[in-house]
């Protein structure tokens, strides 16, 4: 199973890639869209907890196992235990992994469908095809389909050229640029009338906001969704680290540059909201509810270019052809699970299987397109806040308590040959074992009392 896996070129390679998976949608959309519906602040300072305190250990523990076993979700939680029954439910979370993946990349491919309309949307307008640009902002059941259908073609045109080419050359070349241009937003936003009223809901949290249930599972939920965990995404990344490097400190970069990409975005789009409704725009109603959440930045941030003038239309464009990348590197990396499955559980190659799962799964999204009222929030929900939480609690307790301790520290000293007298060895499996787990529990159970 482990011969012939592609692996990446150095250091830097991974964090790129493994980041370029993390960063995506979750931080520039998802991020400010559940902050600004949950309070702002109290939002900001529980998931910012959920994300270094439970999700950075988790992940931690899911490219550990990726490294160790070197095969896909179904096979690699199956080799973590001896005992029948362990492998057995073992292999029915692996599939869950598998299946969870796929949804995500259901809907999102929906949302990058968008980005990617935005982007040529901006294009038309600067040729002067003012109609065509409407069409492709405006919803539709043919836009979104056709759109869709585009996001995916260029999911597996990347999936099919394989980990090196493919997933660490764009994810290099992108990163940095899309952080650039949003500091400039950032800083642009902050000069204009309404700004502040957005800054201080993103930075003066309510007290009596932050033990609401609600709050608690979303932001869980936004916490192990943006770091791609419990899906097998990092597991198969994992799969392709060097044995040469140190992984708890591998994972903390990705950790960072994650949270630290999503705090920013709330910086640029919370107060870019209450730019917009200073200029007219309706985003809350009357009640305080969020108005159409899920497209909440294709308002909120068009309307802003549209105020700079004619360098608002090339910042526009720049912004979601960026974004559309960052999707991109995103949803390879959720396509790459069903596909590693398929080529190692089969004789099929990579090429076939890539096509044949990404078939499948857009057919769930034009499912979804065509009940979208019903389904979108049904599947985001169903996905990010109970499946992937579930499976950060089953990786929590195989590492804490299934997998053998001295195998996880053989693997770990592979590039991090002082772990045993290190302050992580002290704190981490404890960690995974009890406070993890229980944290997890404790947040559902809040849920159902
Ligand atoms: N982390 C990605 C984002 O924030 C989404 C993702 C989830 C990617 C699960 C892979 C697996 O957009």
């Amino acid at each position: 199973m482990n011969q012939d896996r592609d692996q990446f070129s150095s250091k830097w390679g991974f964090i790129l890639a493994a980041s370029g998976s993390a960063v995506g949608l979750g931080n520039i959309w998802g991020f400010p869209t559940q902050t600004a519906s949950n309070g702002g602040a109290a939002f900001l300072l529980i998931y910012l907890l959920m994300a270094f305190f439970l999700a950075y250990p988790v992940l931690t523990a899911e490219l550990l196992i990726g490294r160790y076993t070197q095969a896909n979700p179904v096979h690699a939680f199956a080799m973590l235990s001896d005992n029948k029954t362990a492998k057995q439910i073992a292999k029915g979370f692996g599939l869950l992994a598998i299946l969870t993946a796929s949804l995500i990349l259901s809907f999102y491919a929906i949302v990058g469908g968008w980005l990617i309309a935005y982007t040529l949307a901006d294009i038309c307008m600067l040729l002067g095809l003012k109609e065509q640009a409407e069409w492709m902002t405006t919803t539709s059941i043919p836009r979104n389909l056709a759109f869709t259908s585009s996001f995916m073609l260029l999911t597996i045109g990347i999936i099919m050229q394989g980990v090196k080419k493919g997933i660490e050359k764009w994810a290099s070349l992108l990163m940095p640029c899309l952080i650039m241009i949003m500091i400039a937003l950032t800083i642009y936003v902050m000069t204009l009338e309404g700004a502040s009223v957005g800054l201080s809901l993103y930075l003066i949290p309510d007290p009596s906001k932050l033990l609401d249930v609600n709050l608690l599972i979303s932001a869980m939920g936004q916490a192990f969704f943006s770091l791609s965990l419990g899906v097998g995404t990092m597991l198969v990344y994992g799969s392709y680290i060097s044995k040469n490097e140190n992984l708890p400190s591998l994972a903390k970069s990705v950790t960072l540059m994650d949270i630290g990409i999503a705090v920013l975005a709330g910086f640029l789009i919370l107060p870019a909201i209450f730019v917009a409704q200073t200029n007219g725009l309706e985003i809350y109603s009357r009640d305080g509810q969020l108005l159409n959440g899920a497209r909440l930045i294709f308002e909120v941030i068009p309307a802003l270019f549209s105020s700079m003038g004619g360098i608002g239309k090339v910042l526009s464009f720049s912004f979601f052809f960026l974004l559309s990348l960052a999707a991109l590197t995103s949803s390879i990396s959720m396509l790459e699970v069903p596909v590693t499955y398929a080529v190692e559980s089969s004789n099929v190659s990579r090429k076939k299987a890539a096509c044949f799962v990404a078939l499948i799964i857009t057919g769930i999204s034009f499912l979804i397109v065509y009940n979208f009222s019903t389904l979108f929030g049904l599947v985001v929900s169903i996905a990010t806040e109970y499946s992937q939480p579930i499976l950060g609690l089953f990786l929590a307790i195989y590492a804490g308590w299934i997998w053998s301790r001295n195998e996880i520290l053989t693997e770990l000293k592979q590039g991090f040959d002082t772990v045993e007298s290190s302050g992580f060895w002290k704190i981490w499996p404890v960690y995974v074992r009890f406070i993890c787990p229980s944290a997890i529990i404790l947040v559902f159970l809040q849920l159902i009392l």
